[in-house]
């Protein structure tokens, strides 16, 4: 059983690497290999790139070291954590609420997750087929034109029973990992997983080193023109640092409160974080070579990773078993954040209500499989329903993107915006002090981040958010 190490008598981490590999685990997933070159693209490149990296530094770490010091300290799942940390420092526990709204926007995030987590696992299968019939010589599909490369994609999505098969296949993975607990499972999966993604990003990144358009690709990232650095586009990078981080979904809170009191959680935090950027910086430099080398452009939102890139593989050597390596890199990555996703509600169903640990883990699963099955049917048959669509920031939307919305632009940057004035307003000095690992100047300046710059930042993220016209 579990080597516990929080000092509770919890199941734990069994060691520092272990917490650190699966909070990177959590970090790093679609956000990152999907999400991060798609922003990147659409928004301008280098102007976006470095406000981003900005943002993770001075938001990001600082809303991420508040989460896992409320979870260290408090030992439970995330509402009671911040319950007691509310109590000790003699304010409402009412606050318990903040992390009551990340246990729902976690849940919500894995519903759709998961659909996207079936999709990768469809292009693993269709690589991983063309693998066996055409071999590795050439480019991958060469039996396919071009446009039945490029309609892979729509032929899939609005295939019901396939999207919704694959989505319980992602999910059943998932659950299996967290049903077995902390030190049991969802380790175990990062500890495996995450190096064997690291070798498999840095080896086709270095392929596009030798094989892509790696020039280009490093002007395109990285070229910092002031004058593109406009409203929207640091409103796009914020938003883009704290779901790449995994903020506000009391995910790191959850994480966190499986971590022995002998860690410091500044130097953990700031390992993370780096960690979580590299990765993002990795995978553009992975994609765009392909992408440009293929003669294709940049720009493509969703479709570069499900259009772009799989006829990009058709253009180049190699193209089949690079791709099912690429894709089978993406799996990984977002299974060890569906595990974190799936870990929030689970641990508090569990906690709350008093189920063991695999029935609290079944139910959760199977809320998400309806709600997801709901989400996949929305690139179909069910595209017509919009649930929310009487509002008008979800007007036209079905149940996938009104998930995405919801909880990206409204209830995640809520949690974070309310964690951080948790910390830096209501939670008793010194308790945080006594948790976050800082000290002299340093310490000064992530309180003022807490206290004033991650608010501000936060508050304009959600009203640009709900009213985009303002900007
Ligand atoms: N950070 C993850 C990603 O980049 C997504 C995620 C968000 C995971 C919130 C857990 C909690 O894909």
């Amino acid at each position: 059983m579990a080597l516990t190490q929080s000092g509770s008598g919890r199941d734990g981490w069994s060691s520092r690497t272990a917490f650190i590999l699966a909070a990177i685990g959590s970090a790093v997933g679609l956000g990152n290999l999907v999400r991060f070159p798609a922003e990147a693209g659409a928004n301008g490149g280098g102007a976006f790139v470095l406000f981003y990296i900005l943002c993770i530094v001075l938001i990001g770490l600082p809303v991420l070291l508040s989460e896992t010091l409320i979870g260290r300290h408090g030992q439970a799942a995330a509402p009671e954590s911040f319950r007691k940390v509310a109590e000790q420092s003699g304010k409402s526990t009412a606050w318990e609420h903040v992390a009551s709204l990340g246990v729902l926007s976690a849940f919500l995030v894995l519903a759709f997750y998961c659909v996207l987590g079936g999709w990768v696992l469809y292009y693993v299968g269709v690589f991983a087929g063309d693998l066996f019939t055409t071999g590795i010589s050439g480019g991958a599909f060469s039996d396919m034109t071009v446009a039945e490369v490029e309609g892979l994609f729509p032929a899939m999505i609005s295939n019901g029973t396939m999207t919704v098969m694959l989505n319980l296949v992602f999910l059943a993975v998932t659950v299996f990992f967290v049903s077995r607990g902390v030190s049991g499972g969802i380790e175990k999966v990062a500890v495996y997983l995450m190096p064997a993604f690291f070798v498999l990003l840095l080896g086709i990144t270095i392929y596009g080193l030798f094989g892509g358009q790696m020039g280009r690709t490093l002007a395109y990232l990285f070229t910092f023109e002031p004058e593109r650095l406009t409203g929207p586009v640091m409103l796009a990078a914020v938003g883009q640092a704290f779901f790449s981080l995994s903020l506000g979904v009391a995910g790191m809170v959850t994480y966190g409160a499986y971590v022995g009191r002998n860690v410091n959680l500044a130097g953990t935090s700031a390992i993370i974080a780096a960690a979580d950027t590299a990765v993002a910086l990795l995978a553009g430099l992975c994609i765009f070579p392909i992408v440009f080398a293929a003669g294709l452009a940049a720009d493509g939102g969703l479709g570069l990773m499900f259009t772009t890139l799989p006829h990009a593989f058709q253009e180049i050597p190699g193209g089949s078993l690079l791709g099912l390596g690429f894709f089978v890199m993406v799996g990984f990555a977002a299974l060890t954040s569906s595990v974190a996703l799936m870990e929030v509600p689970t641990a508090w169903v569990s906690e709350r209500f008093r189920f063991a640990r695999p029935v609290a883990a079944g139910i959760v699963t199977f809320s998400a499989a309806v709600l997801g099955a709901l989400s996949a049917l929305s690139m179909g048959v069910l595209s017509g329903f919009h649930p929310l669509g009487f509002l008008p920031m979800f007007e036209g939307m079905g149940v996938l993107d009104t998930l995405d919305t919801l909880t990206g632009k409204i209830t995640m940057p809520i949690g974070a915006l309310l964690t951080s004035v948790f910390i830096g307003w209501v939670a008793n000095k010194r308790l945080v002090d006594s948790e976050n690992g800082l000290d002299g100047g340093l310490h000064l300046f992530w309180r003022f981040l807490v206290c004033w710059l991650c608010p501000i930042a936060l508050t304009l993220i959600l009203i640009v958010g709900i009213f985009p016209g303002v900007l």
